[in-house]
């Protein structure tokens, strides 16, 4: 059977989340455990690796897409898993990690310590990267995609590097 490309409303997911996101927050300060501190890292940790997840995979998805004939089955194929990775994963995912992560920096203070700076505009680099790739699956939905699969190899990497200092950062605090 033919995969289905559904019309659908992009926003959607993450504003799911969001509302998920902002129940969780309010049903914890309600309930107020000791460690409400680390209940929230732990959420944010969460949200983060499946955010890196999609960072790491949706690039991957675009080098093999590269190869498939536009119109033909495997390139429908492809437009529906990057579509879905975008919407039920990578969007949710970013939007729960930056409304905790800010929390977790507002609660703490930690707004003053250098590492946080570095780790704050790497975290608004990815965020920007994650934004490239939302403008890839839409060239690739609408087969326009001018880039080379080489190009998407170089840039695959991107996210990789992004993720290794942003946890050197906020592990280590090097400054
Ligand atoms: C989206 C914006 C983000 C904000 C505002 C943010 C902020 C924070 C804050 C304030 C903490 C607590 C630090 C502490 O208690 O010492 C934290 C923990 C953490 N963050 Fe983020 N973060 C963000 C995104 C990310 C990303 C993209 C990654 C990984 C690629 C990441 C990885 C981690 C890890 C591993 C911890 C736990 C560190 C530990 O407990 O030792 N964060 N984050």
């Amino acid at each position: 059977m033919e995969p289905k490309i559904q019309p659908g409303r992009p926003w959607l997911g993450a504003v799911i989340t969001l509302a998920i996101t902002v129940a969780l927050l309010a049903a914890l300060m309600l309930w107020r455990p000791s460690a409400l501190y680390l209940w929230l890292k732990a959420l944010h940790v969460i949200a983060v690796i499946a955010w890196m997840a999609g960072m790491l995979y949706l690039p991957r998805l675009f080098v093999y897409h590269c190869e498939a004939e536009p119109g033909s089955k495997q390139s429908e194929t492809f437009k529906v898993m990057e579509r879905r990775l975008l919407r039920a994963i990578i969007n949710p995912a970013m939007v729960a990690a930056w409304v905790v992560g800010l929390w977790l920096a507002w609660d703490a203070g930690l707004f003053r310590n250098g590492w946080m700076h570095a780790k704050f505009a790497l975290v608004l680099a990815m965020s920007a990267v994650h934004g490239m790739f939302v403008r890839y699956v839409r060239d690739f939905a609408a087969d326009r995609n001018q880039r080379s699969q080489r190009f998407y190899r170089i840039i695959n990497e991107v996210p990789t590097l992004l993720m290794i200092a942003i946890v050197i950062l906020v592990v280590v605090k090097p400054f």
